[in-house]
């Protein structure tokens, strides 16, 4: 299978989003990752449920979004509405997340589970099989730009391993410092998709990043 790209638009440029949502339709990228902070879960506050409506608009690929927000049970209808097509809930900021989970199916959205670089894989244990997707962060969650955290390539190992086992169907995500060199090794560790912020939008070169991501 080759890699699922999903860029973020997090890095992308809010004055002209349009044109760089244009530039993922049109690249060979998979998905658009959307990362939503509530200023509380995370240190910082991003865009939210309007700004989503607006991208669903013109997007002809799938939204992957990235909710880094406490109890997000709240919104799950909301996302659904504003046109997401992946729903990525953090395992830290879920007390019932198997019911988290469900209500995300339930909705007609596939059901995704974030976890924290400190978060050890096997917390997943028992839910792993309920899963479409396990996003593992490789930075700390808040920010785009920050430096790709080495412990994730035994990560994204030991979640290949749990799935293969459980014999399930979960995509493996990675998000946060993903490069050419990063996502080389991740792909070979047993990564599914990649995120990438700033490495693409900061690129001179955006398609031909993509490109090179998607075909490592
Ligand atoms: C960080 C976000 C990431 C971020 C990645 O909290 O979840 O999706 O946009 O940015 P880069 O690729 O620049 O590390
Ligand atoms: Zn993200």
């Amino acid at each position: 299978m080759q890699t699922i790209i999903s860029p973020s638009l997090l890095a992308a440029d809010f004055t002209n989003l349009k044109d760089d949502i244009e530039m993922v339709n049109k690249s060979e990228a998979d998905w658009f990752h959307l990362d939503i902070m509530d200023g509380v879960f995370v240190p910082n506050i991003s865009y939210g449920l309007p700004v989503v409506e607006q991208i669903n608009k013109i997007a002809k690929k799938p939204l992957d979004v990235h909710l880094m927000i406490i109890d997000p049970d709240r919104y799950v209808e909301a996302f659904q509405k504003a046109g997401a097509d992946y729903l990525t809930v953090h395992y830290e900021a879920c007390t019932h997340l198997h019911r988290t989970v469900q209500n995300i199916k339930q909705h007609g959205m596939k059901a995704g589970v974030s976890l924290n670089p400190h978060t050890p894989v096997n917390v997943l244990e028992d839910i792993i099989s309920d899963l479409d997707l396990v996003l593992l962060m490789s930075v700390n969650p808040g920010f785009g730009g920050q430096s790709f955290i080495e412990n994730t390539y035994s990560k994204v190992e030991k979640i290949s391993k749990l799935i293969k086992e459980k014999n399930a169907s979960t995509l493996i995500e990675i998000d946060g410092g993903v490069n050419l060199e990063t996502g080389k090794k991740l792909i070979e560790a047993g990564a599914d998709a990649l995120v990438a912020g700033s490495f693409v939008f900061g690129a001179q070169k955006p398609y031909e990043t993509i490109s090179k991501l998607k075909n490592l």
